[in-house]
């Protein structure tokens, strides 16, 4: 049932590529520049003029909407606020007829996110789910949703649950796009062009797992480790963090790379590894030069960086190199040599990766 891999996890995260492949099957087409999503195309005319919307979710499925805030306001120029379920549900949140709320759940049980939707939608709001598990309690009491498509999710840690949620999140900020029209055909068509080649370049991505492996086993005895990211690469951080701590039991925090100089870089030392995503996009520099800061006080970076990039190399103790991509798609890429990292630090460790200590699958208490 494991496929002949060690573990549950080690087999999601090798199955991307064909979840990504299932959950965008039949909703884009690449030559005409055109997105389908089947589920919410009722509200098309409401995505149209919607002023703002609001995503609800927990742990890994709240850092799959920290890109999808991303990925909304950057294509079709809409305001989006991303919440705690359980924060928000408290909150006594601000909420109208005209929002439009996505809550995010892989096995569509969550209780928090289940109680954040019953408020939203009392308050007259418009709920969409963006769920993995097929007719789970979520997609049952929103209005329309996108199912993730990327199969059953064994392991505890999100994996493949993550990279199909933040696939939706593309999706839906493409098709939002293409309702307002604040993209162009010719711009949609190649970024479905891209979105469509992203399997094979997380093929691609798995086939660092030795090196990973090697990097692994010169880190797996570390007490702490940062995970520092900007723009999209921020969520990649915080999900690389969770995927860590979780797992391996290893004290991890993801940061915006420009925080370090507010706290965090008190910690570093030559003990303390800070992974950076620091591939060529528009805050490249700038993590370059966050990477200098923490090299001066002998922290051990690992960087993930775009292939070929050989000034980032000479600085750091471990490059990871991924594919090239949009900023955009950037998440899809780096978060999975993360997951590789996060499993095979925690295979070393003994861990029992594929059900970790204190935590289950789906959390039906608050
Ligand atoms: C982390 C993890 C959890 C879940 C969270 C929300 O790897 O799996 O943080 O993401 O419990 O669960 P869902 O998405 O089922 O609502």
């Amino acid at each position: 049932e494991k496929g002949g891999f060690d573990h549950f996890m080690l087999k999601e995260i090798y199955e991307q590529p064909r979840s990504i492949r299932d959950c965008m099957r039949g909703r884009i087409n690449c030559e005409q520049g055109k997105i389908a999503l089947g589920g919410i195309k009722e509200y098309a005319e409401k995505l149209k003029n919607v002023e703002r919307i609001i995503i609800v979710a927990c742990g890994t499925s709240w850092h799959a909407g920290l890109t999808g805030e991303y990925l909304i306001e950057e294509y079709s120029r809409i305001p989006v606020e991303v919440e705690y379920a359980s924060e928000f549900r408290y909150r006594n949140p601000i909420i109208t007829e005209k929002d439009v709320v996505v809550a995010i759940s892989q096995s569509g049980e969550t209780a928090d996110t289940m109680a954040a939707i019953e408020i939203a939608k009392e308050k007259g709001a418009t709920i969409f789910g963006i769920c993995n598990v097929v007719g789970a309690s979520i997609p049952r009491i929103t209005h329309a949703g996108v199912y993730t498509h990327a199969g059953p999710e064994i392991g505890v840690a999100s994996t493949k649950a993550f990279t199909a949620q933040v696939t939706v999140l593309t999706l839906m900020a493409l098709y939002i796009a293409q309702q307002k029209g604040t993209l162009t055909t010719s711009k949609l068509t190649s970024l479905l062009t891209e979105l469509n080649g992203i399997p094979e370049k997380i093929q691609a991505v798995l086939a660092t797992n030795e090196l990973i492996k090697n990097i692994a086993e010169k880190v797996k005895d570390s007490r702490n480790c940062l995970f520092l990211g900007r723009g999209s690469g921020f969520p990649v951080a915080l999900e690389g963090a969770l995927k860590l701590k979780e797992i391996s039991y290893i004290h991890a925090e993801g940061y915006p790379a420009a925080e370090m100089k507010h706290g965090p870089i008190a910690l570093i030392d030559k003990e303390m590894p800070v992974v950076f995503i620091a591939t060529k996009n528009s805050s490249y520099e700038k993590v370059v030069s966050n990477i200098q800061e923490v090299k001066a006080r002998k922290g051990i970076v690992i960087a993930i960086v775009t292939s070929g990039d050989r000034e980032v190399e000479k600085m750091v103790d471990y490059c990871i190199e991924i594919p090239d991509a949009d900023e955009a798609f950037l998440p899809l890429l780096a978060t999975i040599p993360l997951q590789l990292l996060a499993y095979h630090i925690a295979v070393m460790r003994g861990c029992n990766v594929d059900q970790p200590r204190n935590l289950a699958k789906s959390v039906t208490v608050e």
